[in-house]
């Protein structure tokens, strides 16, 4: 008899089931082998290499400058690293805005090259075509309403969205029409918490907030911001879990400290 525990991977139908028999979703972002390996292992129901991606790796100011050749790198890395998550990638901005078939393109080249398991597109009725195309495809995906990032040119600020009484009406009937299109998931971020628990109530499908409360059908964060590896980020929704910006800084510190002054290394550290 073998040895080996048959691990039980989390596909989009382990979500809809969690959906229905009220168990929250957990969501966090990564983007290398490494981290993906370990998030993996803590048992996260989805991983999200997100375009988050360009600035917590990369440093850019907004999720924009990102390439899709760079995404694709990122989700192979955690690809190879994941054995039971769900991994959705997202589609970087110029990807898929304004044609469906590149939208489709670039999705089919995240899923060949990545070996993804879904992708992710931010905006409802704008980008429902691209949505349908990709659908229609074979590939799951998840929609991400509310702030989208990718759109900050557009909105100007990082506020919370959807506070208006028309904007929360658009925002309900996009989430039905990415529903209606196929949509496996919905991510809503950073709007108040009370119309996010009204779009869970109204979806059959799961509903995931960032900054959406807690009457949603599951939580992400972006890795880095729930470490406390980012420092200046520091929104109301954001719950930091460890510090880690000052423990590294602390090993690093101690190890210049034991480079300079010949302690490191000692005789049980040579050959
Ligand atoms: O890119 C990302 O990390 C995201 C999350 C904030 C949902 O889209």
């Amino acid at each position: 008899m073998s040895q080996h525990k048959e691990i039980k991977r989390v596909t989009t139908h382990v979500l809809q089931e969690m959906k229905h028999r009220g168990e929250k979703i957990s969501m966090l972002t990564a983007y290398d082998y490494s981290t993906a390996s370990i998030v993996d292992q803590a048992g996260m129901d989805v991983i999200l290499v997100g375009d988050s991606a360009s600035n917590v790796m990369a440093g850019h100011e907004t999720t924009l400058p990102i390439t899709l050749d760079q995404m694709i790198y990122h989700a192979s890395s955690v690809i190879r690293a994941v054995k039971r998550s769900l991994v959705v990638v997202d589609l970087p901005f110029g990807s898929y805005q304004g044609n469906s078939k590149g939208a489709l393109k670039s999705a089919v080249r995240i899923m060949k090259e990545a070996e993804a398991h879904a992708v992710k597109l931010e905006g409802g009725s704008e980008i429902i075509e691209c949505v349908e195309r990709i659908l229609k495809a074979g590939i799951p995906v998840m929609g991400h309403l509310g702030l989208t990032p990718q759109s900050i040119y557009k909105f100007g600020t990082y506020t919370v969205r959807a506070k208006e009484d028309a904007e929360a009406k658009r925002l309900i009937k996009d989430a039905l029409l990415l529903q209606k299109a196929g949509c496996f998931a919905i991510i809503l971020e950073k709007v108040p918490a009370s119309l996010a628990e009204k779009v869970a109530a109204e979806l059959a499908i799961p509903v995931i907030g960032i900054g959406a409360g807690g009457g949603v059908d599951g939580q992400v964060l972006v890795l880095h911001d729930m470490l406390g590896i980012t420092q200046e980020f520091s929104p109301r929704f954001l719950r930091r879990y460890l510090n880690l910006f000052d423990s590294m800084k602390k090993a690093f510190e101690n190890y210049i400290k034991d480079v300079k002054s010949k302690d490191f290394p000692n005789n049980s550290e040579q050959y």
